[in-house]
């Protein structure tokens, strides 16, 4: 095993730390006992050269735009898997081996699709317009407390079943966040529908109508829109440790009801800098409303007085394409061409954001590609997805992940409460 020797210059003092051969990527210094030893501890604000766990769900290569899920390139996955096949995968480490296997999960699923119907009643103390992401969030908090048994969850069984659930109730949850900020009636899952097609059903449909989804057809599910949707969600199934998923981790680790956990890893997910980013693309795609403004607002990207960032730009770990983004554009272009219309007006401002920004040095200079939230809202705009479900949908997406790392977390002898130290300036 390699080490590598700190050495003080004020003391002279020199300890040697063990580097850890991560089975890909670069090693890691064991520093877990830097303060134990040498009596000081490192300073690393946004955790940008740290490390706060092990695992093996997913791993990125920033240079090389890659994205594994459990070791796997995520082209190959979502060209030949259902998005229920990967929470399978991701929470059990184990793909489907056949039909049958994928059908019995996905049937799980289904059945346990329904919510408590003294969660619904809680949705009626929402305002009307209130954010989806922020009643999600607490409807996922008293989920908590009617499956409040989880300081019985000793086995691993227990914390599948605890995964199954949430992952089989996300949809109904978002579709009736939904309906509730906008005064529509709920509509109940229907277990003959798979998963994504349900979640269309429940956000589009008409109570006990003779006509599918909607009055003049128009609201039709297409097989198309399942496909896509269902794409998207594998592309968003997992990624190492992001803001939320450490939040999820971090409050977990104080040993709260895992969908106390999740809650918190919601309220992260929903910040513009993280997984919000993908409803602030669109926004400010039509603030830049025409072509031959990219110019000016790239200008206003680069000006270090001006807070204008480029949404959907911009990856701690992507130094160059985000693989997702790279997935989404093509299936953007593929759905296009297949008779999904993508507003044609916000693809042309979209490809002219990014033909600019990556001919320019400052993005060049800085990594700065487009990442997963750049064309995600302009494909769910085109499935007729409101703009202020683009995030709850990312949760949808996140669902299957979240649950994985929870599992690793709890099966991890290791795990500590997360309790970091800070450099104190004060009196
Ligand atoms: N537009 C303009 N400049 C940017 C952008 C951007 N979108 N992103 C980063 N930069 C610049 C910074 O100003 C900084 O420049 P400097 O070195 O001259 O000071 C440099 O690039 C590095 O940026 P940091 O903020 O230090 O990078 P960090 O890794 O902390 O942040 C983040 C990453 C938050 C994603 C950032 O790129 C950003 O704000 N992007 C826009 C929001 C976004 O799209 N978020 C979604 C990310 S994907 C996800 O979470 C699902």
């Amino acid at each position: 095993m390699g080490t590598v020797t700190l050495i003080n210059n004020e003391t002279g003092q020199s300890f040697d730390f063990d580097l850890i051969d991560c089975t890909r990527g670069p090693k890691a210094v064991n520093f877990s006992k830097l303060f134990e030893n040498a009596g000081i501890f490192s300073y690393d604000p946004g955790y940008g050269s740290t490390a706060g766990c092990e695992s093996t769900i997913s791993y990125i290569d920033g240079k090389k735009g890659e994205l594994l899920y459990r070791g796997i390139p995520i082209e190959q996955l979502v060209e030949k898997y259902k998005f229920t096949d990967i929470c399978q995968f991701l929470i059990s480490d184990s793909l489907p081996k056949n039909d049958e296997e994928s059908k019995k999960f996905d049937l799980e699923l289904r059945h346990r699709s329904f919510l408590h119907e003294k969660l619904k009643r809680v949705f009626d103390v929402f305002p009307d317009n209130a954010h989806s992401m922020a009643t999600l969030s607490a409807i996922v908090s008293v989920l908590a407390t009617l499956y409040a048994n989880h300081k019985d969850m000793d086995d691993e069984d227990d914390y599948q079943t605890m995964a199954r659930r949430i992952i089989a109730k996300t949809p109904t949850m978002v579709a009736f966040c939904y309906r509730n900020s906008v005064g529509a009636p709920f509509i109940e899952p229907d277990v003959s529908k798979s998963y994504v097609e349900n979640f269309f059903y429940m956000l589009r449909g008409y109570p006990h109508s003779r006509w599918k989804y909607g009055l003049d057809g128009e609201q039709e599910i297409t097989p198309l829109e399942i496909e896509a949707l269902d794409k998207i969600l594998t592309l968003h199934a997992d990624h190492g440790q992001n803001a939320s998923t450490t939040t999820v981790r971090n409050v977990a680790s104080t040993g709260v009801h895992p969908y106390a956990a999740i809650s918190s890893g919601i309220n992260a997910l929903w910040g513009p800098a993280h997984g919000g980013a993908n409803e602030k693309v669109l926004a400010q795609l039509h603030e830049i409303g025409d072509v031959k403004n990219v110019d000016k607002f790239i200008e206003r990207a680069k000006d270090k007085n001006d807070s204008f960032r480029l949404m959907g730009f911009g990856h701690r770990v992507y130094k160059s394409y985000d693989p997702r983004a790279k997935t989404l554009k093509k299936l953007k272009d593929e759905l296009d061409k297949k008779g999904i219309r993508m507003d044609a007006h916000l693809s042309e401002i979209a490809q002219k954001v990014e033909e600019v920004a990556l001919s320019d040095s400052y993005f060049l200079e800085r990594g700065l590609y487009p990442n997963v939230d750049f064309y995600s809202g302009i494909i769910l705009t085109a499935l007729k997805i409101p703009r202020e479900l683009f995030t709850p949908i990312f949760v949808m997406g996140r669902m299957p992940g979240w649950c994985a790392q929870l599992i690793e977390h709890d099966k991890n002898p290791y795990a500590r409460i997360t309790r970091p130290r800070q450099v104190y300036l004060g009196k």
